[in-house]
């Protein structure tokens, strides 16, 4: 396990700080995972999948595994313009992408981010919808596009039970959303009636995309080999290609599809409470879904801060930290962003960072409080990074066992603020990954814009494989799979 070695940052005899290092390391012990942990943990999220795929037993899983209706990946032949919503992530986007035949190109021409205000995202699903059909109109009005009717790619990340591509329930909001009188109504049909509501335009087709599918199908159009998509950001995720006869509750047995996991559902059932820390129950209870996506929680950035900011008071509380003195700042909820992790354990400004975000944190702090800050978040980033690859590597693991290989080569699509801005992460995470999956060689391809490429690219496969079939349906029966 990695550790930050504390000790040749602080001046002076190290007598007194090296027991204050024991006693900061007892209190991070929990957040450390041995390997055998990580491997009872991703065979606890085996179990789960098996259960959110099987046909009757899939209602009670905690690990959603819904089915996605995606079966082609991009064969070469779409094209068109494409306007492409993205809601779930940091920001709202709208934006239009121009799929290139000749060249096998995706190119994003526009786009524009809109601002969700936290009482559209707490409020009313009308008000929030009616909030995206205005955003639609002012960037289509800025793109001369209005009159066009375009098809349309909704990059949605929240859990949906999609009945079809363009039909998809919303089970349950995620991360910072809980707009009321969305869950358990189809998204597809919110939108298209807030848009009638205006009246002043229309859109054509829409397909709904989780971002692991997006990420995944703009990953898979670089990278054939690419059949997951995963999500390190404000939450968590994943997607893969899973073997037709293996999703029970989908109609037919040939081929694949891909399957969103939901896999931040982990542990909802109580599943991990082992592994769980008093900082994580705390983050729990607080947070506006209490009980919900419990793995999440443990791993993405809407709560990685909030957990080190836990951490960071608790060791004040014990004297350990600041003289024992908390300040205003950092007694308040959600003042430690998980922005300062990343920069806090950047290699070498790392602890002249640390420093200053305790001063805007307005913390009476020394040398030894800043390596002490940064040794919490290197343990809470580090943890997050572990129980990463240890779902990962369930996945591919899985993925070499469906398919009876004694070894696998494979792509994952990745995207996410916590994946690229955070300085080790990645390094980590697929360390620990070639460790849990010893016979799975996988690939990391970082996305080029997943959420809006990749949801013009299943618009514009999704076309394909409309204008080939008669009817919407006839998508269950086509067998073009990655
Ligand atoms: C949340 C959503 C999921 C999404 C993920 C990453 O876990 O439930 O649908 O993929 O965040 O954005």
């Amino acid at each position: 396990i990695k550790q930050i070695d504390l000790l040749p940052c602080l001046p002076g005899p190290f007598g007194s700080e090296l027991s204050l290092t024991l006693q900061v390391q007892k209190h991070l012990e929990p957040f450390r995972l041995s390997l055998e942990k990580l491997q009872d943990v991703s065979a606890r999220l085996r179990k789960d999948m098996i259960r959110g795929l099987g046909k009757h037993s899939h209602h009670r899983a905690s690990v959603k595994m819904l089915p996605t209706f995606v079966r082609a990946t991009p064969d070469g032949t779409e094209k068109g313009d494409f306007l492409a919503l993205d809601l779930g992530g940091t920001n709202f986007r709208v934006l239009h992408v121009r799929v290139l035949e000749e060249e096998q190109r995706v190119l994003k021409m526009d786009s524009q981010i809109c601002a969700i205000p936290q009482d559209i995202m707490l409020g009313t699903g009308e008000k929030l919808f009616d909030h995206i059909a205005a955003c639609l109109a002012e960037f289509l009005d800025s793109q001369k596009l209005r009159g066009q009717t375009l098809p349309l790619g909704f990059t949605f990340s929240f859990p949906c039970e999609q009945k079809e591509i363009d039909k998809s329930i919303l089970i349950r909001w995620t991360k910072g959303f809980n707009c009321s009188g969305v869950e358990g109504e189809d998204v597809v049909n919110l939108l298209k009636e807030a848009i009638h509501r205006r009246g002043d335009y229309d859109i054509s087709s829409v397909a709904m995309v989780n971002d692991t599918v997006g990420t995944m199908m703009s990953c898979g159009y670089r990278d054939q080999s690419c059949e997951i998509g995963m999500i390190i950001g404000t939450g968590t995720n994943a997607c893969y290609m899973e073997e037709m006869k293996n999703v029970k509750r989908v109609e037919g047995e040939d081929g694949r599809m891909c399957i969103n996991t939901e896999w931040g559902g982990f542990g909802d059932d109580g599943c991990l409470k082992d592994v769980l820390t008093e900082f994580d129950e705390e983050v729990d209870k607080t947070s506006i879904n209490p009980g919900v996506h419990t793995f999440e929680k443990m791993i993405s950035g809407m709560y990685l801060g909030e957990i080190v900011r836990l951490v960071l008071l608790k060791l004040t509380e014990e004297k350990l930290l600041f003289r024992g003195c908390p300040s205003e700042a950092l007694l308040t909820p959600g003042s430690f962003e998980t922005r300062f992790i990343s920069e806090i354990e950047e290699p070498d400004s790392g602890l002249e960072n640390a420093k200053k975000i305790l001063t805007k944190l307005d913390l009476d702090w020394d040398l030894v409080d800043a390596c002490v800050a940064r040794l919490v978040c290197d343990t809470v980033s580090s943890r997050s990074a572990r129980l990463c690859a240890a779902a990962l590597a369930t996945i591919v693991n899985r993925i070499r066992i469906n398919r009876g290989l004694d070894h696998l080569k494979t792509t994952v699509g990745v995207d996410g603020t916590v994946y690229r801005k955070h300085p080790n992460f990645s390094d980590e995470l697929q360390a620990a990954v070639r460790l849990l999956a010893p016979k799975c060689d996988v690939t990391f391809l970082i996305s080029e814009d997943g959420s809006g490429k990749g949801a013009a690219m299943v618009t514009a496969v999704a076309q394909r494989v409309w204008a080939c079939w008669a009817s919407p349906d006839d998508l269950f029966h086509c067998r073009v799979t990655l």
